[in-house]
């Protein structure tokens, strides 16, 4: 019997002792990357025998896919896998498994090994297709497994259950060179890798032809798509040849490093991003930051200056004017002075993100800056609140421009803190609510701006 004999074996015993299906839940913590990831991972256990479940006490199959690029995402997969035990004690048939970032550090996999062992198996973020085999061998010999990730290749044809039949990831290439400095991704997540371009254009047409709406690129750093697999070939290139696929439906790429990001992928973005055009590039690009010091930017290994990263910004809006540009902050570097901030603050007044995304330094064990000079907890939080201050007024300011616009809304779903809203996003990626009808949820929809908050927009529905 094969692993994926011997699992649907296993699965279908489960379906007549329990009257059900065997549920599988899985928990994702950190980036969309992530979440792609675990659609994967779902696919796989669906097409086992498995059926989804969001109540822990019906799953005999628990996965957490968690994160490791700050100590917090950390702490909080450690303290929920210590409360699986109990569930482990009640429940003889269930299987957990541990898999991600965090366990792709040696130092982590073997604190799990030892102190929790209630968990059955552990594996990184490389080898999700074996998931199969890593089920069969528990179910076959019992024990508990510790895959260590071994193989970086690039796994096709695996099944996905997509979270949302409207909204889609689409990765195109994986892992990392770049090793700045305060970073663990190129340490858990290994060497950057491109999926051939035949392979992300099916993606694609198959999900417009399912009538997806929204796909977003992912890749670590999606302007080095291409490298060791083509030589005339590049993330801009890739953009063409996806807009050549008819279909009503928007494109997101993430994330772009500042010193790759290139004036022919703007250009790419300014031809595919006309009022008129579909498909149709969103006018938003999320380009991080990380500091507004050279200094620091040096020590962090960025290879851009403020002046190459602002021309940058100028060569967008002089090509767009309207783009949204959103970034990424680390306050608290080590060796961060004071005036290494002021530089931060300083390139927030001047570029005035519609959107950021700002973090406290977290040390990474075994990166460069683990040994650098830290700056002091209250130092750092004294910053970020500072820092939250100055850029939650230009947010505001800016979501005050679109009062009296009107949006055209992916409508997303029921609003997480008002059950009467709707919420969905226009092409900037600004959130806003709305007053409407099931219907709606699933479709681009036109709305007009009313009010505005730092956070979000609040408008009325006009149109589908
Ligand atoms: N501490 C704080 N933030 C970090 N990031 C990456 N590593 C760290 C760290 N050690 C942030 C960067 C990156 C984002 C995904 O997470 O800003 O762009
Ligand atoms: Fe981490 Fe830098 Fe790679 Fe981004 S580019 S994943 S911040 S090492």
């Amino acid at each position: 019997m094969n692993s994926t004999e011997t699992v649907i074996n296993h699965t279908k015993k489960l379906t007549e002792k329990l009257g059900r299906k065997p549920g599988v839940m899985i928990r994702t913590f950190g980036c969309q990357q992530n979440e792609a990831d675990s659609e994967v991972l779902m696919g796989i256990a669906l097409s086992l025998g498995y059926e989804k479940t969001d109540d822990e006490k019906k799953a005999e199959l628990i996965i957490y896919n968690t994160c490791a690029v700050r100590e917090h995402a950390e702490l909080k997969a450690l303290s929920i896998t210590g409360q699986l035990k109990h569930l482990k004690s009640e429940n003889p048939d269930l299987i957990v498994c541990i898999c991600g970032c965090m366990v792709s550090q040696e130092h982590r996999l073997s604190q799990m090994k030892g102190s929790y062992p209630y968990v059955d198996i552990l594996f990184g973020t490389a080898e999700h297709g074996k998931l199969t085999d890593y089920l069969a061998d528990k179910i076959k010999k019992g024990g508990r497994y510790f895959h260590p990730d071994t193989d970086y290749s690039i796994e096709e044809g695996l099944p996905v259950k997509r979270e949302s039949s409207f909204k889609a990831w689409v990765s195109v290439m994986y892992g990392c060179n770049n090793f700045c400095t305060y970073c663990v991704v190129p340490y858990v997540r290994g060497r950057e890798r491109s999926r051939r371009k035949e392979c992300i254009l099916e993606e694609v047409k198959a999900l417009v032809a399912d009538g997806v709406k929204e796909i977003t690129l992912l890749g670590q750093n999606v302007n080095s798509y291409g490298k060791g697999l083509y030589t005339d070939y590049d993330f801009a290139d890739l953009l063409e040849d996806i807009c050549g696929i008819e279909g009503d439906y928007l494109i997101r790429f993430m994330t772009s490093h500042p010193k790759d990001a290139t004036e022919k992928l703007i250009d790419v973005m300014t031809a595919h991003s006309q009022p008129d055009s579909r498909p149709r590039i969103a006018r938003q690009f999320h380009l991080p930051l990380q500091s507004g010091s050279d200094r620091v930017l040096k020590a962090m290994n960025r290879h851009y200056t403020r002046e190459r990263y602002l021309s940058l910004v100028d060569y967008m809006r002089e090509k767009m004017p309207d783009i949204a540009i959103s970034t990424d902050i680390i306050v608290g570097f080590p060796t961060e002075t004071e005036e290494d901030f002021e530089g931060t603050l300083e390139m927030l007044e001047k570029i005035r993100y519609d959107a950021f995304f700002s973090f406290i330094y977290s040390i990474r064990k075994g990166t460069p800056a683990e040994k650098m000079e830290q700056v002091p907890e209250k130092v750092k939080s004294e910053r970020f609140m500072r820092m939250l201050d100055v850029q939650n007024r230009i947010s505001l300011e800016k979501n005050k421009e679109y009062i009296g616009k009107t949006e055209r809304v992916l409508v997303e779903g029921r609003s997480k803190t008002d059950g009467d809203m709707l919420t969905g996003r226009n092409e900037k990626n600004r959130l806003i609510h709305f007053e409407g009808d099931d219907g709606y949820i699933g479709s681009f929809a036109d709305v007009e701006v009313i009010s505005a908050d730092t956070y979000c927009l609040t408008g009325k529905i006009l149109k589908k």
